[in-house]
Parts: C-alpha cells; structure tokens; sequence
C-alpha cells in the first residue's frame, strides 16, 4: 500500500462509517433516491474538515429516529410528529440560555404541550460545542443537608451546590425554586442563567375529592426537557440538543414526589388520609400512591395541561411495535424503564420481553455529563 495521502485518523474512519450508515438509512427510509452522492460529498468533508454539516432534512430525520431508537420511552408513538428547532449556529452560552427559554415557551404552548428539540452546534474537531450542565431545562433546587435541613429536590444537590459556587445567590428556600441553567460554551467555564419566569410553567396539586390536597403545597412543572444527553447522528455530536415530549403521570406520582430520595410524600399523604402507617401490610403505601397519582392526573386536566396515564400509553407503546414491525423495522426496548412505576401488572407492556438492541441514531449519555448530575462537577 502506498501512503500518497496522510492515513486518515481511527475518529476519522469511524466517522465515515457512522456517517455513511447514516446516509443510507435516511436515503432508504425516506425515499430520497440513490445515496451515493451525498455519501461521496459527505466523505469529501470530512477529509477536508474532519467534520460535516447535515443537511436540514437529514437533521430532523435524524432527531426523530433518534427519539424512535430510545429505548427506555414508552411514548414513542408519535416519534415522527417531533418538531426541530434548528440552532446549530448558535454556540454561546448566553444565546443557548436565551433560545432554551424560548424552546420552554414554544413546547409549553399554553398547556398543549408540543414534542420539539432545539438542537446547537455540534462538536467538531477542536471546537467542542456547548453544554447543558442542568439534567433537565427546569429542575428544583436541592438544599442541604449541609445547610440546614433539606429543603427541596435532593437529586438536583450536586447541581444546586455548584450553581452556589458559580455565584447563584439561591432560590427562596421554598421546596421548588427554580435552579438556573448552567451552560458551558467553548471557553470551558460554566455559567448560571436565570431562566425568565414566564418559560416555566407549573401545576398545583389538587385531588379530585380531598380539598385539603392543596394544602401540601405539591407542584410540578409542566414540561420535562432532557438537557444534559447528546444527539448522536452519523457520528456527529450535538452535546447541547434539549428536547421534550409530555409527562406520564406516574413519572411525578409514583417517582418525583413518591421516591424516598426524592421528595417521599407517600408518609405525609398516607398520615392524612388516616392510614396505619406504623404496618406494612396494610398497604398504606401502595393506597398513597394511587391517591397521589390521581392528584397528578386530575390536576394536569384540570390546568389544561398535557399529561398521560401509564394504562393509556403502555397501549400506545404496543401499537408502537406493531406499526414499526409492520413496516420491517426492529424497535429496541428496555423492559425495566418500558413497565410504569406502579401497576406494572396492570398494563400489557409488563406480559412480554423486548430486544434490547440499541439502534442509531439515538440520544446518548456522555460520562461526564453523568458525573455532573451526581455533583461530580469541577470548578
Ligand atoms: N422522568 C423524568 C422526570 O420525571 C422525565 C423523563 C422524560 N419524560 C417524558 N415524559 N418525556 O422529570
């Protein structure tokens, strides 16, 4: 073999396989003729660059397979109706923290909530893109213990106490305040931005027949947008890409609120509904939970909010892997995030297995921004 041209770098080849897999999955799927060209051009780039630019339409292609490849969603029934916001020319931290709010108000939309992602620049070869610290774009602070006793989300503490550090003067203490963004651009230095009011939408908690519900002072935030996971197509990166759908109701109620590292309401619910909390089995918790539940359920319709409930979407997903094995396509699944939190034998998706395979594009984890969750962050 003769070396004519300099041999082209591991990344670089892996790159060019990733990418041409990429193209041809999308010529193949979307009917866009014979691949060849484009492969040829997009090989051309990265030769040149070390990089290269997706076209537009291969950009929301790319973003929607990706959500249809997640396999821990069970809302992937509506994959192909997820709206893209593109921003891959924005790179400043200031600009990612203004459009993200932006992205809030459109995907909040007055309550119908509306699938989107707004996808900033990627990384390239000595110029990484930016980042989102914050695991979701809205997030409750997490207090203490340190300083005082806890007060607020305690999953969020790592990010909360970093934020303190960044010069964040703290919420008003109350066990919802809203934490700001923490974005890194180029430069490497995080930086906290308030996020403006008006972009976070939020419901009280009421139940459909306790009116002394209220009285807990429970809240959620209507839309949950996944901030801190990369868009990985055809080996490209945009680690800053924030998307969301809508809650399932179980994701507050029998998680958030329920969880007893989170915000473990199940003893004060159960207490004031008269439970015998001091025995097991008299299923006190498993009462609370149905009641908190409902509360989440009752009170997202009530503020004419979007939000499912675990029996509806498990039947979604199902319809899901018929229509996608009916047009030859495999659907990977991870059984332990597809079944809800609760009742889990109560919905069709628990009686079966899944194929576990993890198809491309998707939305990935980077270990560090999975070290910056747990509050592993430097600086
Ligand atoms: N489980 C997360 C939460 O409770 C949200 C994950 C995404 N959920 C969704 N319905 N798209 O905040």
């Amino acid at each position: 073999m003769s070396h004519t041209e300099p041999p082209a770098s591991a990344t670089d080849t892996e790159l060019r396989k990733e990418a041409e897999d990429f193209i041809r999955l999308f010529h193949r799927e979307e009917a866009a003729g014979d691949p060849e060209a484009r492969i040829a051009a997009v090989r051309a780039e990265i030769d040149e660059r070390g990089t290269y630019r997706h076209t537009r339409a291969e950009l929301v292609y790319g973003a929607r397979v990706a959500w249809r490849n997640s396999n821990r969603c069970i809302g992937r029934l509506y994959w192909h109706s997820l709206r893209i916001r593109d921003r891959r020319h924005i790179d400043d931290a200031d600009s990612v923290a203004r459009e993200s709010a932006e992205h809030l108000r459109e995907a909040t939309n007055g309550g119908r909530i509306r699938p989107l992602i707004t996808v900033f620049a990627p990384d390239a070869p000595g110029r990484p893109g930016p980042r989102i610290w914050n695991e979701q774009l809205v997030r409750y602070a997490g207090y203490g213990p340190a300083q005082g006793p806890a007060v607020g989300d305690p999953r969020n503490a790592g990010l909360t106490d970093f934020a303190l550090r960044l010069g964040w003067a703290g919420g008003p203490g109350t066990p919802f305040d809203l934490l700001p963004l923490v974005i890194e651009d180029g430069d490497g230095k995080p930086r906290f931005f308030e996020l403006p009011r008006d972009a976070v939408l939020e419901v009280e908690l009421h139940h459909p027949e306790e009116s002394w519900y209220a009285d807990l002072g429970l809240r959620w935030h209507a839309v949950p947008a996944i901030a801190n996971m990369c868009l990985e197509i055809g080996g490209i990166c945009y680690p800053a890409a924030p998307f969301n759908g809508w809650y399932m109701g179980t994701e507050i109620g029998a998680r958030n609120l329920a969880d007893t590292d989170r915000y473990d309401q199940l003893p004060r619910i159960a207490e004031r509904l008269g439970f015998d909390t001091a025995n097991d089995r008299s299923l006190w918790k498993d009462r609370a939970l149905v009641e908190l539940n409902r509360a989440v359920l009752h009170s997202f319709d009530r503020a004419g909010v979007t939000v499912t409930d675990h029996h509806t979407e498990s039947r979604r997903f199902l319809t899901h892997l018929d229509r996608e094995q009916s047009r030859g396509r495999g659907v990977g699944a991870d059984w332990s995030w597809i079944v809800p939190p609760m009742s889990g034998s109560a919905t069709p998706v628990f009686h079966r297995t899944y194929d576990p395979t993890q198809w491309r594009p998707a939305y990935v984890h980077h270990a560090e921004a999975q070290a910056r969750a747990r509050g592993e962050g430097s600086g």
